[in-house]
This record gives C-alpha cells, sequence and structure tokens, in this order.
C-alpha cells in the first residue's frame, strides 16, 4: 500500500493536471449539489476555504451565501496556539493576508472571531479520501484537531442509531473534492478524523463513522 505521503503526491499531480474549463465547470456543478442540500439552505453559519494547489474551488457557492444572506467564515492558523485553526468572518471587502503556507486568510481580528460551536456547517477541503470516509488532508493536522469533539460528540449522539436516523452535530463537517481525489483505501491513524459525508461535483457520498 502506498504511504500518506505517496498518496499526497499521486493525488495532488493528478489534480493539478484538471484543465481550467474543468475547474470552472466542476466548480459550477458542486454550487448545484451544494445549493439542492436542505442542510445548507438551512445553514446560518457556513466554513468554508479558498481553494489553493488545484482544491475544488467553491467561490460561486461562496458567492451564493452571501446573496442568502449567511455568514462565511475562514479558517485562520492559529497565532499561538501550534495545529490549530481560528474561524473568521470573511466578507467581499475582507482584509486578507498570506499565511505561511501562502494561503489568503482574513487579516485576525479579534472581533471577527465565531466560536465553532456556532458553525453549522464546516466544509472541509482535502487531498483524498476513500469509500469509507477516510480523509488525507495536506499533513498538518489543522482539521483533525478542529473536528475531534465534534467526533465524540457525534459518536455519542448516535449511538444505536442506523445511517438514516443519524443525528446533526454541530458543527456538521462536510469534505468538497473533485471525483479523481477517490482512492481505494487511505492508511488512517488514530487521530484521524473521518468525514460523513463528501460532496463532488457528481455524487453526494455517506459514509457511516460511528466508532
Ligand atoms: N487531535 C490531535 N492531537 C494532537 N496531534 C494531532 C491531532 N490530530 C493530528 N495531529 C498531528 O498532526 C499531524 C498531521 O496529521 P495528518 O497527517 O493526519 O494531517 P492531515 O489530516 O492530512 O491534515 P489536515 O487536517 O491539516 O488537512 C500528525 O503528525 C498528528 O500527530
Ligand atoms: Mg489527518
Amino acid at each position: 500500500m502506498p504511504t500518506r505521503n505517496q498518496i499526497r503526491q499521486l493525488v495532488r499531480t493528478k489534480r493539478q493536471s484538471l484543465s481550467k474549463i474543468e475547474q470552472q465547470q466542476f466548480s459550477n456543478d458542486l454550487l448545484a449539489q451544494l445549493t439542492e442540500r436542505a442542510d445548507v439552505k438551512a445553514a446560518k453559519n457556513i466554513a468554508i476555504y479558498l481553494a489553493n494547489d488545484s482544491e475544488i474551488d467553491a467561490m460561486p457557492f461562496i458567492q451564493w451565501c452571501w446573496q442568502q444572506k449567511k455568514s462565511i467564515y475562514l479558517p485562520v492558523i492559529h497565532p499561538f496556539s501550534p495545529g490549530h485553526l481560528l474561524f473568521l468572518h470573511y466578507e467581499e471587502n475582507s482584509d486578507m493576508r498570506a499565511n505561511t503556507y501562502g494561503i489568503l486568510e482574513p487579516k485576525l481580528d479579534i472581533r471577527l472571531i465565531q466560536k465553532i460551536s456556532e458553525i453549522d456547517i464546516i466544509f472541509t477541503p482535502l487531498v483524498a479520501f476513500d469509500q469509507t470516509g477516510n480523509r488525507l488532508g495536506m499533513g498538518g493536522g489543522f482539521y483533525d484537531r478542529t473536528l475531534s469533539s465534534w467526533y465524540t460528540q457525534y459518536c455519542l449522539d448516535n449511538e444505536g442509531k442506523n445511517i438514516h436516523e443519524r443525528k446533526i452535530t454541530k458543527p456538521y463537517p462536510i469534505g468538497l473534492a473533485h471525483d479523481i481525489q477517490l482512492i481505494d483505501e487511505i492508511p488512517s491513524q488514530l487521530w484521524d478524523i473521518p468525514l460523513p459525508e463528501i460532496v463532488t461535483p457528481t455524487k453526494q457520498y455517506k459514509f457511516d463513522i460511528h466508532k
């Protein structure tokens, strides 16, 4: 089985080979998939990301959210708690700066920080996923840390329930990815938090991730 880093390299290369036209098409298809979801329509506070390294671009969806008067939050690397993220309010005219990875984030201002427990849905970026909901990110463990208490609560809330009667625990994480990011199997580690759902331009995956 390839190592986690080999998978990251392979999938990133595949993703980088998508053309600009394909990226635009997929981005619009993603918008269509997301806007038909009842939980998205009902959500008030949505955390998402700005596409980097050929990730699927959710900008058309972000614009739709603004039109619907939803509040959008972006991850900001915590200034003194290593490996942790803060989520800051993001508007069309927000002051932005590049973080250490070169990714744009809202300029840190404590008045713009949203509590994780107030976020309805966190759309997470990812490098690769498999058929059981395992997620492989860029390797910082940022989303694993962000979602670890959510996962404990989700498992408690859904003890003994089948997949169709699952309770939605906030902040509900949904992965966003290109279809080509699906791989056979991700060797997962103890700290990895699986995702209950992943949306691609063509499909909405639901996974049974109960411990
Ligand atoms: N809850 C946690 N507590 C402490 N360390 C953690 C936790 N989650 C992840 N880590 C650490 O983070 C490092 C990177 O994790 P991993 O390789 O799973 O990143 P990733 O899931 O690909 O990245 P990301 O979540 O940022 O997209 C690991 O070395 C791991 O020890
Ligand atoms: Mg991980």
